[in-house]
This record gives C-alpha cells, structure tokens and sequence, in this order.
C-alpha cells in the first residue's frame, strides 16, 4: 500500500503537476524510503522507473505507486544488480522505450547489517561499498545520456554516519562517506552541462528497513535524543527530494541535505546507546558470530 495519496497534493506544499512529462529512475525504488520519493514524484506528475532486485517486491511497489495518479506510467524493472553497469545500461534502455526520457536520477540502492570490526570480513566490506558507493557511479553512468540530453538532476541517498565515528557501522560509512565525494565532484563537473547533483541524508526515520536493521528495539530512547523530538517521517524525505528536482531547487547543486530533526549535532550513533560496554563485548566474541 501506498504511503501517500491524494491529500499530498490537494494539501501539501507542492504545486499540482509540477513535474508533468518528467520521468525519475530510481534504485533501490521499491524500499521503504524510496518508494515514498516516488510516490511523491508520481502524484505530482512525473512517470517512474524502479529499479530493483527482488522482482516481487519490485513489481508490486511499481503496480502500488500506479494507483496514486490517473494515466501514471510506473515501470517495474526488477533484477536489477546496481553492482554491474551492464544490467543498469539494459534498464535504462527500457525505461527510455518505454517512458521516452529520464530527467531524475535518484540513487538508492543501498545495503546494511550491523558488524563489529572483528566480525567485518573484507566480502562483507566490500559488498556494502560495492552497493551504495560503486552502485552509485555506476547508476550515473548509465544514465549520464539522457541526463546531458535533458539537463537533468541526481539524488544520492546518503546518511549522517560518517560525520563522526559510528560503531557496528563501519562499512555503511565509508561507503557513505564516498557517496557524498562522489556527488561533489559530479556536481563541480557536470554543473557545466547544466545536471545538478545533491545528496539527501535521512537521520532516524520511522518505519523503514534501515531503522528497523539499526535501531535494535530503543527507538523510544532514539527518538527522545532527537533535538526535535520525533522520528522522522518518509514524507519528510519525499518533500526534501521534491524541493531538490524543483524549480525552487534550481541554483542548488554539490550539497547534502541533511534531514534528521537536528540529531547527527548531538548524536553518536543509533549503535552506541550502549557503547563502550557493548564494542568490547562484540570484538572479543568469538569469530562468526553475528549481530
Ligand atoms: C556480518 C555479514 C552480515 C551480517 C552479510 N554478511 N550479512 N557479515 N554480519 N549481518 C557478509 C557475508 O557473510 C558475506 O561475507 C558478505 O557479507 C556478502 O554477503 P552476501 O549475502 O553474499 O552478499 P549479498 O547477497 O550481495 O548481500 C548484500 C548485503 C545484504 C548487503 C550483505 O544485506 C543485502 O543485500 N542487503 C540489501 C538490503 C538492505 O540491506 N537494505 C537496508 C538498507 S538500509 P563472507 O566473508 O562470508 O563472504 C540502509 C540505511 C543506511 O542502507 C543508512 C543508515 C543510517
């Protein structure tokens, strides 16, 4: 089921039709927060494609993101590795067929447990990085024509945790921490053509799979740390992610929007309610064993 409907156009903050004939391709488009920046982009006009692994989940959050908006084309393009250009050139070739453009590049596809450094092994490492960060490159890549032919704009999904150190985390970080350099950079490069490229970093977000993976049952004790008292909500990123493709968000390239009600400024991680007692704990427990 949808997250949102038609209220968030009748009573939202965004105009109706803001992003008529647009067309956005997202990774990662049928998990819990992206699917919401899509069902945003949709009720507001825009075609989507969405990219992802599993083709079940995939198919059904394309089919639920269909309903919102009368004449919508939702694309499902279901497995979908972000790990291999090959694949990615193949949706975007689809998706050009069959939605005629892409204007929006959102990346998204990201993965994540919880491992202690100990119990990191240079695979698990790597596959993290290989999905959100070479995944990233990789989904620019395959876009970049279509991105140049329409002057597009590219949404990184990043995070806050390597704004400081975060235990459990330490893949998710340094894979983050790239993603932002990596934007950066193409924004200082492809400005020129006239693509704009931005990061959005979700704090503690309710119901999602990366809070349900990290927050381990304390989500009381996280949302009281929050500086504005609450978790935030999918919809808070979907408008951050509205703001950015909008007109409004036209002379803003080469920046991350951080989205967390204030809580990287005071936090030390979702992981570290029990820190130093807990990293201890973990390292030293026996090899193969998982959080
Ligand atoms: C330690 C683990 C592990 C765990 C997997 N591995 N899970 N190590 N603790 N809990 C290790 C494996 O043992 C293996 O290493 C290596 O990681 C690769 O595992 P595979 O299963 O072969 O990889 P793959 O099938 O590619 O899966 C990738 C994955 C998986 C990242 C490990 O979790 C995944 O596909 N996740 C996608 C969905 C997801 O995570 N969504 C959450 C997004 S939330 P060895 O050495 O044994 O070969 C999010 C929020 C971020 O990203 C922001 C937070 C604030």
């Amino acid at each position: 089921m949808p997250v949102l409907d038609q209220s968030y156009v009748t009573n939202g903050s965004w105009k109706p039709d803001l992003f008529k004939g647009k067309v956005v391709f997202i990774t990662g488009g049928a998990g819990s927060i992206c699917s919401v920046q899509a069902e945003a982009l949709v009720l507001l006009g825009a075609d989507a494609a969405i990219v992802g692994r599993s083709k079940e989940k995939t198919d059904k959050a394309a089919k639920d993101i269909a309903t919102l908006r009368s004449g919508a084309k939702v694309l499902s393009l279901p497995e979908i590795d972000v790990r291999s250009v090959q694949s990615l050139k193949k949706a975007v070739d689809k998706t050009v067929e069959e939605l005629g453009r892409i204007d929006f590049v959102i990346a998204g596809a990201a993965g994540n447990f919880l491992a202690d450094f100990n119990h990191l092994s240079s695979n698990a490492f790597k596959s993290v990085v290989d999905i959100d960060l070479l995944g990233s490159f990789n989904t620019v890549k395959a876009c970049f024509e279509q991105l140049r032919k329409n002057k597009g704009s590219i949404i990184f999904v990043s995070a806050t945790l390597h704004y400081y150190g975060v235990p459990f985390q330490i893949h998710v970080g340094a894979a983050k921490a790239g993603v932002d350099a990596l934007s950066n950079a193409l924004a200082i490069e492809l400005g020129p053509l006239g693509i704009r490229s931005n990061c959005i970093a979700p704090g503690p977000i309710a119901e999602t799979e990366g809070m349900d993976r990290l927050s381990r049952g304390k989500l009381d004790e996280i949302k009281h740390k929050v500086p504005l008292q609450r978790l935030g909500t999918k919809q808070d990123i979907a408008d951050a992610t509205v703001y950015l493709f909008s007109p409004a968000g036209s002379y803003v390239t080469g920046d991350v929007l951080v989205v967390d009600g204030g809580s990287w400024q005071v936090s030390q991680g979702v992981g570290a309610a029990d820190y130093p007692v807990s990293i201890v704990k973990y390292l030293n427990a026996p090899k193969g064993g998982k959080l």
